[in-house]
């Protein structure tokens, strides 16, 4: 899901190509790559893992002329993030270089059907799939580039932006997009001739032209030296009139994708983000769930006695969701561990427990040093990690990557909803592999899962004026965080969202728990922010609500649109829509998110890099 380079004009291509890709970098990425033609026709490839400045090292020693190029900064989704599953990847001929952002959900079908037809692939990437597939629809159609990439689209089941470079036509590049954006410049040279930019966002574009054409879903591209507009045509064959726009945007906005904050843009992100979640994972027609880190290890999570989650802050509040869900789907009992407590106890580990690390990062020291403690003891571990090949997901015996693209704020957001979703699903899989659930409710709760991404984006639409009533809290020193079951957790997780990023003092308690201590703090100063959806134990959190209310608490709530009783209680209302109680956490965590996040800019707070955090805590 990471970013997109390319130019064809007169002028060298590398340096715009190289600085394009510094222009991404805000996005995150764990491998660059670029493409040219030289004026004596080779198609030359050079890639390398980590930084862009990794890259122009590898590049100082070689060969990078030509006016026409692509570059690319990967995130890893399938395969390691090496040198070899770096992008660009060239065709078998050696005459297509190709980059890719996005997922093809397809490519194992695609791939064993090009190896019958004598092709090889090199890396394990989805993305090779793609340039041989064209390569082997251009040769069998014996058409040019731009109708083989059209044909060969059509095959594709998956999200994808791409650029291709073609050897023996250095007057042209081709590009498309499904599901992932990709934006074409439209520039003059300081002879007046026409260029044509590519970037993924408009990030690498904005310093040559402001004039872009945003391509749009199954369109396909054609750039050449010889026209001023593209030419476009769609999967179903309908050209298209290439639509210009004039940018207004100023750079830092637009790495922001037009949100002050990336904290607030990866909030907005979530529906979209989890989408590419459960892509591939939750199988439509046939109502399965399936995650091939179960299925490769069937055995063990049928014979599992016990399963342990390690994590620390926002991932150890996401474990503690998935404990309950898996508890209640698929009967195995589930103990969640700080993982720097773990690390230093002598825990009790049976050879038939499953180790299950959770960690946006896949770094956190305290989560890998818990691990290897109990890979020591003979346990079955299993990551769910965020970046691909991180020092977690590398570590653990198998394990699913969350797929929510890269989260640049300090405050876990969008890694959150991802993991939780992520842990259902793992719990449905190994309920499945059980059968510890009646197929009707296994559907039903599938059926329900799907509707998340829909529901959370209702959420965030209907809770806009946060920002609003946010400032009114500004002056605030402390803040009580209460809910029951499923939505404990979420106590926890709103509390440490506001503290850390507005620096106010916040709690996250169960509901019941608070008159067993906390109730003391409340006056007529300490606002209490309730999760109280019209589910589960609805009668008792109105219990609570009352308690808090007598002794003069400002009552802040989470409620299920149309719900009166809490309403009228509450001097603030959040409104989430109804949904199973074992996926309210999703909807119920969109409004605390978006409440620490305007407390915090009302107060003038630093949210994307807060003080004394760091994105990965990679010291212990
Ligand atoms: C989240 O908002 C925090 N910044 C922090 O608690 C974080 O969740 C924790 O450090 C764990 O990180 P990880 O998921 O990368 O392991
Ligand atoms: N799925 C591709 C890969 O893993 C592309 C990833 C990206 O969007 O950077 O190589």
């Amino acid at each position: 899901m990471c970013g997109i380079v390319g130019y064809i004009g007169e002028q060298q291509a590398y340096p715009i190509l190289i600085k394009g890709l510094h222009r991404l970098e805000y996005r995150g990425y764990d491998s660059a790559g670029v493409s040219m033609i030289t004026s004596q026709q080779a198609l030359n490839v050079y890639k390398a893992t980590g930084k862009v400045s990794a890259l122009e090292e590898k590049c100082s020693a070689e060969d990078t002329t030509g006016t026409i190029g692509i570059a690319h900064t990967r995130w890893a989704t399938h395969g390691e993030p090496n040198t070899v599953n770096a992008h660009p990847h060239r065709s078998q001929s050696g005459n297509l270089s190709l980059v890719h952002n996005g997922i093809i959900e397809n490519y194992k079908t695609l791939r064993a059907m090009l190896e019958k037809e004598g092709y090889t692939f090199h890396s394990d990437t989805d993305t090779e799939v793609l340039v041989q597939l064209i390569e082997y629809t251009q040769k069998s159609n014996k058409c040019d580039l731009f109708t083989a990439v059209q044909r060969a689209l059509k095959n594709v089941v998956g999200a994808y932006a791409i650029a291709i470079l073609e050897r023996e036509y250095p007057d042209r590049i081709v590009c498309a997009r499904k599901g992932s954006p990709l934006v074409i410049g439209v520039g003059t040279d300081a002879h007046g001739k026409k260029e044509f930019y590519i970037g993924s966002d408009a990030t690498p574009i904005i310093e040559y032209t402001n004039q872009v054409i945003y391509l749009k879903d199954e369109e396909i591209a054609l750039m050449t030296r010889q026209s001023d507009l593209p030419e476009i045509i769609n999967l179903a064959n309908v050209h298209q009139t290439p639509e210009m726009h004039t940018l207004r945007l100023s750079l830092d906005e637009l790495e922001k994708g037009g949100y002050p904050h990336f904290m607030l843009k990866e909030i907005w992100e979530q529906p979209n983000a989890l989408r590419t979640c459960i892509r591939g994972r939750i199988h439509v027609q046939a109502k399965d769930v399936l995650l091939s880190g179960i299925v490769d290890h069937k055995e063990r999570f049928l014979n599992a006695r016990r399963i342990i989650i390690c994590a620390c802050g926002t991932s150890w509040h996401s474990a503690l969701i998935g404990k309950y869900f898996i508890e209640e789907a698929a009967h195995i009992p589930v103990e969640v561990e700080y993982a720097s407590e773990f690390r230093y106890r002598n825990p009790v580990i049976y050879p038939d427990d499953i180790v299950i690390a959770v960690s946006q990062s896949g770094e956190t020291a305290d989560t890998l040093a818990a691990i290897q403690l109990a890979e020591q003891k003979g346990a079955f571990l299993y990551g769910i990690c965020n970046v691909i090949g991180s020092s977690i997901a590398r570590a653990t015996h198998s394990g699913t990557y969350i797929h929510v693209g890269p989260e640049i704020g300090v405050a876990s957001t969008k890694a959150f909803t991802g993991q939780v979703v992520t842990l259902c699903l793992l719990g449905l899989a190994i309920a499945k592999v059980k059968r510890t659930l009646s197929d009707e409710m296994f559907h039903t709760l599938v059926d329900e899962l799907q509707t998340i991404p829909d529901k959370i984006q209702w959420t965030l639409e209907h809770n806009k004026d946060i920002d609003k009533f946010a400032q009114m809290f500004t002056y605030c020193r402390n803040f009580l965080f209460l809910g029951r079951g499923y939505n404990y957790p979420v106590a926890l997780e709103g509390a440490l969202k506001l503290k850390e990023i507005s620096y106010i003092h916040a709690e996250g308690y169960p509901a019941a728990e608070m008159k067993h201590g906390p109730i003391a703090l409340v006056d007529e100063e300490m606002p209490c922010v309730f999760i109280a959806p019209k589910r589960g134990m609805y009668d008792k959190v109105v219990s609570n609500i009352q308690e808090i209310k007598s002794r003069k608490g400002k009552i802040i709530s989470v409620v299920t649109e149309g719900d009166k009783t809490v309403s009228d209680m509450s001097d603030y209302t959040f409104v989430i829509p109804d949904t199973r109680d074992c996926f309210v956490p999703l909807l119920a965590v969109i409004p605390l998110q978006l409440l620490s996040y305007y407390v915090a800019t009302a107060k003038g707070r630093n949210v994307d890099q807060p003080r004394n955090l760091a994105k990965s805590v990679t010291v212990e």
